[in-house]
């Protein structure tokens, strides 16, 4: 099994972050929406804030790891896009980064604007660093906005996925899809 990836292949470090990434933006999307409505006698009303300020931390680390991974390792080869196609998807790519560090780091800002730190399950704490006035509804707004907006981007990139593999017969998302166990290597 290829750990790095290669000119033709995605390899087991981007792909299980990949596939592990939507999973989890998906589940923290929906957990955000689910708990910012919950009433305050609910049994989640402490828990899923918890859960999710703890889950989106790792996803943060995680994304610092996958920008420096992705970085140093070479790219699979997008040859067989038209050069409009090969642009488009480089800037989804790229802009998947700065739009999700922006969505995170509001989260960070929204939980840490009382100056208390971040507790990631209980296994070590993230401290707060700055605090301002109405720094929680400024950074909740944006966080909301920037989350509708990456599950926006996510929809546009899945499409354009779809849309090489059904209607080009390209083999760009099978090559994703088996990463590193992909037989075009
Ligand atoms: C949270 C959701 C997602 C994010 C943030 C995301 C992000 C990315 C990024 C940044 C890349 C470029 C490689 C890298 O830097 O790691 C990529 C590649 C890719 N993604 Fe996603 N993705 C998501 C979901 C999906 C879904 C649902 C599909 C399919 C339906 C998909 C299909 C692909 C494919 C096929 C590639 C490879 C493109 C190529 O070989 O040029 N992704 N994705
Ligand atoms: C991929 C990562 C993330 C996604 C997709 C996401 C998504 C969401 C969504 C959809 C909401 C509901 C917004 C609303 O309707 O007001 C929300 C709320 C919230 N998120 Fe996140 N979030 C992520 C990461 C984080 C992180 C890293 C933190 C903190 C460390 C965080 C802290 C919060 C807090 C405190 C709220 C409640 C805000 C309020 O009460 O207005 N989130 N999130």
């Amino acid at each position: 099994m290829r750990i790095t990836d290669t000119k033709s292949s995605w390899g087991a470090v981007t792909w299980v972050l990949h596939w592990v990434m939507f999973v989890a933006m998906v589940a923290l999307f929906a957990l955000g929406l689910w708990m910012t409505g919950l009433d305050y006698y609910s049994p989640w009303y402490t828990a899923a804030p918890d859960i999710h300020r703890s889950a989106g931390m790792l996803f943060l680390f995680a994304l610092v790891f996958r920008l420096v991974w992705r970085v140093l390792n070479p790219k699979p080869s997008d040859a067989e896009l038209s050069a409009m196609e090969r642009v488009t998807s480089k800037v989804v790519h790229w802009g998947f980064y700065p739009l999700l560090f922006a969505l995170l780091i509001s989260g960070y800002l929204i939980s840490t604007a009382d100056g208390k730190p971040i507790s990631v399950f209980g296994w070590f704490d993230v401290p707060a660093t700055l605090t301002g006035a109405g720094q929680e509804s400024t950074s909740g707004t944006i966080h909301m906005v920037l989350a509708w907006a990456a599950m926006g981007l996510v929809a546009v990139h899945a499409l354009a996925a779809i849309k090489h593999h059904v209607w080009d017969k390209s083999h760009i998302l099978t090559r994703m899809w088996s990463g590193p166990f992909s037989k075009s290597d």
